[in-house]
């Protein structure tokens, strides 16, 4: 971290006190321009800037310790080995699990969710079983599963989704049959933003024995999580959306689970023994870290909790729900604008689409105007079919963004109601 980030970090603001812009100054990309307008970044569901800690942490690992972990007794392994632990340290506490056995780092959300799939999954589940999904899921919490009920003749059961985006009450618990075995869920959409009652829903699944993921990729830049008091049996999220690095990412596993489960990926560092008449298994977690892991991206990830504890999840959580609802209100008055997915219960997220315009052409122009937005069918084509449209445009948000920057948005909406009148 740098100097003047610990400073700032050091001085955690109450709630009510919270100053988007006083973060801001320390993500170093937001003070560009964008065709000669000031960057107005709207795009956090896809992935998230990153503060100048962290971007610190990775050049540091690179130009003071890089070496490979588990590996060595020189010291720069062993500073390495040091780092890399440290930062599974953090992220056992920023979500709470009971131990760092638990945390398995991955390459993010897709990897973590395919190892479930394909070794809890494949070891555990036989032919005729049944895993739940919702009509709401990424297309990394659909395919794995589809992938593995090919290979293993399951059925796959989806509960329904209301027009305001929320899974419909009710239908979840008479999807359950002595077959479900499994269940996994979105904690919040990345097309809509519904944040899932998934506390409720876990303990409905345990009670007819069926084990619960959770894909957490959008709740954890919004929410403060804590996998215990979720109960939930698998948690999965990407550094990259946390304001860490891409290509690192987390598999949180309930210790007993992970022991029983048999390794998805061979080679080295995974391994206990290696002989040609049979292999043995290293401990938890290392059992499913097979090959050189992203040490740096690890090391950035755990400075990108650091600092995101100096800011304080409760603050974050507290801070997007109102700028969610002010961009709500805003985007409404536009005419012939509707926003896709209008539940109560939101983090992050700002679905709509425009009469008589395609999202692609808002996003292009927007761009135009310095915002940054994605259109398109943000990797959930069931979200799109049920709402019996293409694609969507939409602005997520992060702490660093501003009622200005929602307002720059409505003023370049503005210039495509011009351009499609
Ligand atoms: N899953 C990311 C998104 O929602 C890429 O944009």
């Amino acid at each position: 971290m740098s100097a003047l980030t610990s400073l700032r970090a050091a001085a955690k603001p109450a709630v009510a006190d919270f100053d988007p812009l006083h973060w801001r100054r320390d993500f170093p990309i937001l003070g560009q321009k964008v065709h000669g307008k000031p960057l107005i970044y709207l795009d956090n569901a896809a992935t998230a800037q990153k503060p100048q800690s962290v971007i610190d942490a990775v050049a540091q690992f690179y130009s003071q310790s890089n070496s490979n972990v588990h590996r060595g007794v020189h010291a720069l392994s062993e500073r390495a080995t040091a780092q890399y632990e440290a930062a599974r340290a953090k992220v056992r506490d920023f979500l709470h699990a009971a131990s760092t056995c638990e945390i398995v780092f991955t390459r993010g959300t897709t990897e973590s969710l395919n190892l479930i799939a394909q070794s809890y999954g494949r070891s555990h589940l036989r032919a005729g079983d049944e895993i739940i999904l919702s009509h709401l899921e990424h297309h990394s919490n659909i395919v794995p599963w589809q992938l593995l009920a090919e290979q293993l003749h399951l059925d796959i059961k989806v509960i329904p989704i209301t027009d305001t985006g929320e899974l419909l009450p009710g239908a979840y618990e008479h999807l359950f049959s002595p077959r479900t075995r499994l269940v996994a869920l979105a904690h919040v959409s990345n097309a809509l933003g519904t944040l899932n009652p998934v506390r409720e829903m876990t303990a409905i699944a345990h009670r007819h024995h069926a084990l619960v993921v959770l894909d957490g990729a959008q709740a954890v830049p919004h929410l403060p999580v804590d996998v215990q008091e979720l109960d939930c049996d698998f948690y999965a999220f990407s550094g990259h959306k946390l304001f860490g690095p891409t290509g690192i990412g987390v598999l949180y596993g309930r210790e007993a689970l992970l022991a029983e489960m048999p390794p998805w990926q061979g080679g080295g560092d995974m391994i206990r023994t290696v002989r040609f008449s049979g292999s043995t298994w290293n401990e938890l977690p290392y059992k499913f870290e097979a090959g050189t892991p992203h040490i740096a991206g690890a090391i950035g990830l755990g400075a990108a909790i650091e600092y995101l504890n100096a800011v304080g999840m409760d603050n974050i959580a507290h801070y997007d729900r109102e700028l969610l609802g002010y961009g709500a209100r805003e985007l409404q008055r536009i005419q012939g604008l509707k926003l896709i997915g209008t539940a109560p219960h939101k983090a992050g997220v700002l679905s709509f689409v425009m009469q008589g315009v395609h999202p692609h052409d808002i996003g292009t122009i927007v761009d135009q105007e310095g915002v940054a937005i994605r259109t398109g069918h943000h990797c959930a084509m069931p979200v799109m079919e049920r709402f019996g449209i293409p694609a969507t445009a939409r602005a997520s948000l992060a702490f660093y963004n501003t009622r200005a920057d929602l307002d720059a948005l409505v003023a370049a909406l503005g210039k495509v109601r011009e351009v499609f009148r």
